[in-house]
C-alpha cells in the first residue's frame, strides 16, 4: 500500500480515537477524567508519528535514496523528461561521461560537491538565488541551473568553452563579462578550484526529483 498524507492522518486519527476509548472506558464522556485520557494518548500517538514521519523523510533525502542520487552521478549525463504518471518532469539518467574531462570515484565527487555547497554558503548566493526553493527571488532558481539550454545556446559560443562545464565554470568566474539577462550577477572571485565544485554541486542537485520543480525546463533526453 502506498502509504500517503491522508493514510497517515487517517491511521493516526483511528489509533488516537481506538486507544482512548478502550483506556477512558466505564467514564461518562462529560467527565473531565474522559477527556484528560483522550488527551494524554492523542498527544502520544501524535508524537510517535511525527518521530516515525522525521525517520522516514531523513531517510528519503539522504545521498543515495531514490530521489536524492549519490555524489557519482555528476559522471554521468542527466536527461529531464515529462513522466506522465507523475504528472511532472523527471530526472533521468544516461551514460557515462564525467565532469571536467575526468571520471570521479565516490569518495573524490562527495568531496568536490561538499566544497561546492560550502563555496554556496560562503558567498551566500541565496541572499540572490534559491536553492531548493530556498533563499532569494532576486535571480534564477539553481535546482535545475545544470538543465538551462542557455549554456549550450549562449554561453559556450559567449566563452569559446568545448563544454556544457567549462561554460559554467567560466561563467561562475566572470559573470559580468557573460551576462544573458537584464539583471547581473557580480563578480564574486571564485577561483578555478571553487567554480569546479560548484559546477559539481549544481550537477547533482540538478539529479534530484523534486516532483518537477521549478517548472518550465525543457526536455533533455539521454543516451542509456
Ligand atoms: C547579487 C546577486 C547574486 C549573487 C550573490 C549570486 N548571483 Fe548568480 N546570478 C545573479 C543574476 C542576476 C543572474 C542572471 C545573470 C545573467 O544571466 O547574466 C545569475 C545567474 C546565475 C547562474 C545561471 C543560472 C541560469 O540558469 O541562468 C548561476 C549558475 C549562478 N548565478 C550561480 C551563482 C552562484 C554559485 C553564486 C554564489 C557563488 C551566485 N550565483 C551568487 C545574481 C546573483
Amino acid at each position: 500500500m502506498n502509504v500517503g498524507w491522508l493514510e497517515v492522518v487517517l491511521i493516526t486519527l483511528l489509533i488516537s480515537v481506538v486507544v482512548s476509548l478502550v483506556l477512558a472506558r466505564g467514564r461518562h464522556w462529560l467527565e473531565p477524567g474522559f477527556w484528560k485520557v483522550a488527551a494524554v494518548i492523542t498527544s502520544s500517538v501524535m508524537t510517535i508519528t511525527l518521530v516515525l514521519l522525521t525517520v522516514d523523510t531523513s531517510r528519503k533525502i539522504s545521498m543515495g535514496s531514490k530521489r536524492v542520487p549519490s555524489p557519482s552521478v555528476i559522471n554521468r549525463e542527466i536527461g529531464y523528461v515529462y513522466s506522465p504518471d507523475r504528472r511532472a518532469m523527471v530526472p533521468t539518467l544516461g551514460k557515462e561521461v564525467g565532469l571536467f574531462g575526468k571520471v570521479w570515484s565516490e569518495e573524490e565527487a562527495e568531496k568536490l560537491i561538499t566544497k561546492g555547497k560550502l563555496v554556496i554558503q560562503s558567498r551566500n548566493c541565496m541572499d540572490c538565488h534559491t536553492l531548493l526553493g530556498n533563499g532569494a527571488y532576486y535571480a534564477p532558481d539553481l535546482t535545475k541551473a545544470w538543465l538551462d539550454p542557455k549554456w549550450e545556446k549562449q554561453l559556450i559560443p559567449m566563452t569559446g568553452a568545448n563544454t556544457k562545464e567549462e561554460a559554467m565554470k567560466a561563467f561562475l568566474m566572470n559573470p559580468d563579462k557573460y551576462p544573458t539577462w537584464v539583471r547581473r550577477m557580480p563578480n564574486l572571485r571564485l577561483s578555478e578550484d571553487e567554480a569546479v565544485a560548484v559546477v559539481a554541486y549544481l550537477k547533482w542537485m540538478s539529479a534530484i526529483d523534486t516532483n518537477g520543480f521549478p517548472a518550465n525546463f525543457p526536455e533533455v533526453k539521454v543516451s542509456q
